[in-house]
Order: C-alpha cells, then structure tokens, then sequence
C-alpha cells in the first residue's frame, strides 16, 4: 500500500493482490477500453457471441431511433435458454445452479438439472393458466428459491415478470400490480426476516382488494401458519406443482422455451424517481443478458466453479441481475440466504460464508456497517479464507467501513469492487477490476464501453476535483429500453437534461487521478440503507393519513443506513400533536410504503418553506436540520 496526494487529501492506494491479478479474467483494463472505444459495436458482438442464439443478429446497435436504442437487432434469444438449457446439456446439470439457507436454519439445493425442472413445471402451470408472451406477472415473495423459480419459469414462456420487493408494503403493491396490469400474482404465505414473519400474503389480499385486476394468485407455503385462501382465486404452489397442469400433454415435466426477439422485454422493475409514482423500468431479453453476463465475469471474475454470494435482494435490480441471471449465465454457483445478516447471532454471514465455501462476496455498505458495529471476533471465530473478492454496491461507502471490510473480511488479500449502478443501466457502469489500483470509497473507472463523465449546469465536463452531474455519453446493451407505458417520461427523465446523454441523477467528482467519486443523489429520491425511495412516495402516504394536510420528506446522513427519512408535516385543523399521533405516522408509513420507508423523526411545523409556484423546498429544510447555510432564497415564498 502506498499513499498518493490526490487534490490535497492523502488517499491510499491499495494495489491488486498477485492472486486476485493471476486469476483476473481482464489483465488490461486500458487495453479493453481502448478497444471498445475504438468499436464498440464489434466489442459487445464479441461478448455476445459467448451465448446462443436461436438465430443471429443483424445489427448490433440501432440508434436510428435515439434515445430508444435498440441492440442485436433481429437477433432470437432467451436469456433462459443460456441460464438453464444451455447447462442442461452438459455435465454441468450434474452441479449446483442455486444454494439457499433459510433463517431458520434449513438448507435447499438445486443442481442445473432440478432448477430446469422446476422452472419448466411452473412455466406449464403458468400457461395453463392462461399466462402468454407478453404479459405482465406480479412476484411478490420473501427470499426463497421459489422466487427466482418464478422469475425465469416467466421468462422462459416469454411473459414479463415485475417484482415488488417482499419488504414493501399495502400501497406499493397495489400501485405496482395497477400499473403492471397483472392479472397473476406470485406469493408467499409468509416469510421470515429477524425471527419474525411477514404476512406477505395478507398483504397481498389487501393490495388486490385495493387493485381489481388480480385474477389468480398463486402462493407458496413457506411458514405454514395459517392464512385464508380464496376460491377460485388462491391456489398453493405445491398444489400446482403436483397436479398434471404442470407437465406437457404427454405427461412430462419439460417445456419449451420461447424464442424471443433480442429487443422483447424480460422484465420490469419499479424505482422510485423525482416525482409523482414508481416508474416500471423496462429491460429486455439480449442486450441485458450480453451487459450483465459479461460485467460479473470480467468484474468479479466468476467462473464456473465459483460459490457466489450476492448478498442483495432479488427484489432488487442487484438481485435480478446479480443472484438470478448473471451467475446462472456464467454456469457458476449461487448462494442465497433468506433472513437478516444478525439472526440469531451477528455471526450468521460469516458462519454461512465458511459452511459454503464462498469464494466471492458482494454486500450493501450498510450491512458491512451494522455488521461492524459488533466488532471483530465475531467474524474472527469463522474461517474466512475462501474469500477471493469481495464486493460493494447501492451507495457510497465510507473508508471506514472499506477498510474494515478489507482487513477484517478480505484479511488485506480480497480487493473490494466497488461497483456503481442503478436499476435503469441493468449492469455496473463504473467499477474496478480485479487489476484495478483501489482508493478506499471510489468506484474508481468506467467499464470499457461506457462512456462516463461529469457536466456543470451548463452541460460542459467540470475539471477535476470539481463536482458534478454524471452523465452516460455512450449507450450500452443492458440500458433500460423505456418506462412501462410512458415513454414520454423516458425520454424527459433520462435524455433532457443534456441532450443527446443519459443523465444519472447523481453527483460526483473524479481526482486528478482520473478516479470517480460519486457524492450522492442530485434528485428527490433518498438513499435508505441502500434501498431507493422518493420523497413523493413518502409525502403521499403521510397526507393519506386523516391528521395530516400537507408533508414534506428529506434524507439526512445515518452512522448504519446512510440516510435516514425525516418527515415535516402540517397537521389539519383538529388534529393535535401528541406522541401517539406521531408514532401512528411512522406505523401507517410503514402499513402503506413498508418498514424500509420508517421515517426516523416526524416533525409537526406550522408552514413548509415553498417556492411561489407551490414547490416544497426541500432542500431549505435540509439546509435547516444540518445548520447550512441556506442557500439562494429568491423564489422562497414564505
Ligand atoms: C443509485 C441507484 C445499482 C444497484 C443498487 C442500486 C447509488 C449505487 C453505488 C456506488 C455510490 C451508488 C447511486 C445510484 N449507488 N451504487 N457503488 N457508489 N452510489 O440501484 O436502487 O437503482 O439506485 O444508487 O445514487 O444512482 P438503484
């Protein structure tokens, strides 16, 4: 380790291990680069020739039709044809696709074999359910294997799926499942998270109660307590599974896969945004595959015989990406673990990452700091050395918890791939390489092929060290295609701010170095242990309370989460301020949004400090609760 002065500030630089250098897939980062930016299109046709087509594409990228890209074009595909099929072949349906331990302690394996099989009987029980290409399918489910079951059985038949993640509550789902048009939902009886148990299904009854769509719901048992079933609506999984509608006419449990265009869409992942609702992020079938196969091979380096463990999850573009298709694309093994990183004992991470033998590790900066907390022998009692890399993603993290994670974790052998993303790029932008010199706290460089920089309000790239809009200059094959049913908001959200560039939402700085710095989000959208929620999403659920005329929602830094939600709110003439009333807020947050959603502290004010238009100025409260100066007042109405 050396220590370089970097825009004043002594930054260490820590250089790759000769292990992690020796097994590294890309030993030349700069070469790659280099011939990228030469021919991009002839640098993703290269990757995308590690898969199998049904039939070859015509073109790589057509951009005639700007911002809406479109990539291998004329190209037939399914991702599940080379997550499943593909290995099914060779000796590799002989080797485990999926790991899974459940809070409570029981273990589930699946081979390449038996993961197809399941996936192929519940894409039979989806047809017959009268399930096509095409259509949307809600999944809303705790972190069992039934849920990537359901995701590629969606897949393979060619319907959409869209996944709420298990940890939202009553009005995301409903808002979800409207918008989606789902007419099948997936879910579970329950689940278990910190000794307790989600009642994901009651949930759902409600949210379909509130949606009108919902034809079949389908639900997996997975606490077995009790939970009212519907007739004619609510079916077990199990039930299903058993029945002849999840085999083929002549009686056996295969299905074909659909061929797919390249272009058709795979799935679609709610995020939270500026303004107003959760906007559908739509992904699609071949340059998604290509984006996220070919970032966790050269990223984390995976191979086949690799035990991953993507700690995310699967609600999340993190998960889809990272624990579902990537891995199974690879031919690698996927580790998945249902409950909370603390249960029973802060051990449980590194007792399942010494049971397994898990070689690669890619967690949130917020559960690396609330497993810190506890010190070091409780990861000091396991043995930890399969370790080889080790991973980080969903916000900055702090040198602190870096070096921690390196010393503590990685025993200063595993380099931390410090991985910068969103839910709309579908795979890592900015990340190092296992040959990459690392500084604590910087995703450091842009992947070969991507195109990043850093504009002033003007739209001209800032010098170093300055701060800075991050923009994408250059499309790339796993890029979100549009908004689900709004391609308007596509275009204004993503290609306006800077014509012609993909705008982030993010602020950031690059070193004299060429590093980048990414500081945080320049938009309404707050940053909560990593999980991503807007400031409407909040606001609304407060205002739909009956004590409660108008709301405000900012983020304000947390030692564990990051950010934490600090709620103003204007109570209606009646209403009276009491620490009942304010503990009701936050329990009917959490009944509408989910407990993610908790505001930290609700704070009853008799004005909100608004523009002459109406706007809330957010970040003169922000301003306010940190004691900062205020900033330009002059459209402050007050
Ligand atoms: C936002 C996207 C990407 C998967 C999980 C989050 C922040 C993400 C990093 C990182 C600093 C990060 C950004 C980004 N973010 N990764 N390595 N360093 N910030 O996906 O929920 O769509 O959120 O997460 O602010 O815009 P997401």
């Amino acid at each position: 380790m050396s220590t370089l002065s970097v825009d004043q500030e002594p930054v260490d630089l820590y250089q790759p291990s000769s292990a992690a250098l020796a097994a590294a897939t890309i030993k030349n980062r700069a070469e790659q680069t280099q011939i990228a930016a030469g021919n991009l299109e002839g640098f993703w046709a290269e990757r995308a020739s590690e898969y199998e087509w049904f039939e070859p594409w015509e073109k790589v990228l057509d951009d005639s039709r700007a911002p809406f890209y479109q990539w291998f074009v004329g190209g037939k595909v399914n991702i599940v044809a080379n997550c499943l099929d593909r290995h099914c072949s060779t000796w590799r349906r002989n080797k485990l696709a999926l790991i899974w331990e459940g809070e409570t302690g029981e273990v589930r394996t699946y081979s390449y074999h038996a993961l197809n099989r399941e996936v192929c009987m519940f894409a039979n029980v989806l047809r017959s359910m009268g399930v096509h290409k095409g259509d949307r399918v809600t999944i809303y489910m705790g972190r069992v294997p039934e849920l990537p079951v359901a995701m590629l059985a969606c897949a393979k038949i060619g319907a959409v799926h869209s996944v709420v993640y298990g940890g939202f509550s009553v009005e995301a789902l409903h808002e979800r499942i409207e918008d989606s048009q789902s007419n099948v939902v997936i879910t579970c009886d329950g689940g278990y998270m910190n000794g307790k148990i989600v009642e994901l299904k009651k949930i759902s009854d409600e949210a379909i109660r509130r949606a009108g769509s919902v034809e079949h719901v389908i639900v997996v048992k997975r606490t077995a307590h009790e939970v009212p079933m519907e007739s004619g609506r609510d079916y077990w999984y199990h039930d299903l599974m058993s029945l002849p509608v999840a085999r083929t006419a002549s009686g056996n449990s295969r299905c074909e896969t659909e061929v797919m265009d390249a272009e058709d869409p795979l799935f679609m992942l709610y995020t939270s945004g500026t303004t107003g609702k959760p906007k559908a992020i739509v992904h699609s079938h071949g340059g998604y595959m290509v984006g996220v196969g070919t970032t966790l091979k050269w990223v984390f380096d995976l191979k086949e015989e690799d035990r991953w463990w993507c700690a995310a999850d699967p609600g999340w573009i993190t998960g889809h990406s990272y624990i579902v298709y990537a891995p199974l694309l690879l031919g690698a093994t996927s580790f998945m673990y249902e409950g909370a990183p603390t249960y029973p004992y802060p051990n449980r991470w590194w007792s399942m990452i010494e049971k397994y033998g898990i070689n690669v590790l890619y967690a949130a900066p917020t559960a690396i700091r609330g497993l810190m907390r506890f010190g070091e022998a409780w990861p000091n009692r396991h043995d930890l050395s399969s370790l080889r890399l080790l991973g980080s993603v969903g916000e900055p993290i702090n040198p602190e918890a870096w070096r921690w994670y390196y010393r503590v974790i990685g025993k200063e052998r595993c380099p931390i791939m410090d991985t910068w993303w969103q839910t709309e790029t579908g795979m890592f932008m900015i990340t190092p390489l296992p040959e990459t010199s690392l500084k604590p706290g910087s995703a450091t460089f842009a992947f070969p092929g991507v195109e990043a920089d850093i504009y002033g309000e003007n739209g001209q790239p800032v010098g170093p060290g300055e701060e800075g809009f991050l923009v994408l200059k250059q499309p790339w094959p796993a890029m979100l295609r549009t908004i689900y049913n709004d391609p308007d908001r596509y275009v204004q959200q993503y290609w306006s701010r800077f014509p012609g560039v993909y705008f982030t939402g993010d602020s950031a700085r690059r070193d004299s170095d060429g590093y980048f710095w990414i500081i945080g989000r320049v938009d309404d959208v707050i940053k909560v242990s990593g999980y991503r929620l807007g400031t409407a999403e909040i606001e609304s659920a407060l205002v739909s309370h009956a004590a409660v005329a108008e709301a405000a929602a900012i983020g304000l830094p947390h030692d564990i989460k990051g950010n934490a939600i600090h709620a103003f709110v204007i109570l209606r003439s009646g209403a009276e301020y009491t620490d009942q009333l304010i503990n009701e807020l936050k329990a009917h947050v959490v009944h509408e949004i989910g407990p993610i959603a908790n505001p930290e502290r609700i704070e009853i004010v008799q004005q909100l400090p608004k523009t002459r238009s109406g706007k809330i100025m957010r970040r003169v409260l922000k301003a306010r609760a940190l004691g900062l100066p205020e900033g330009d007042l002059t459209t402050l109405e007050e």
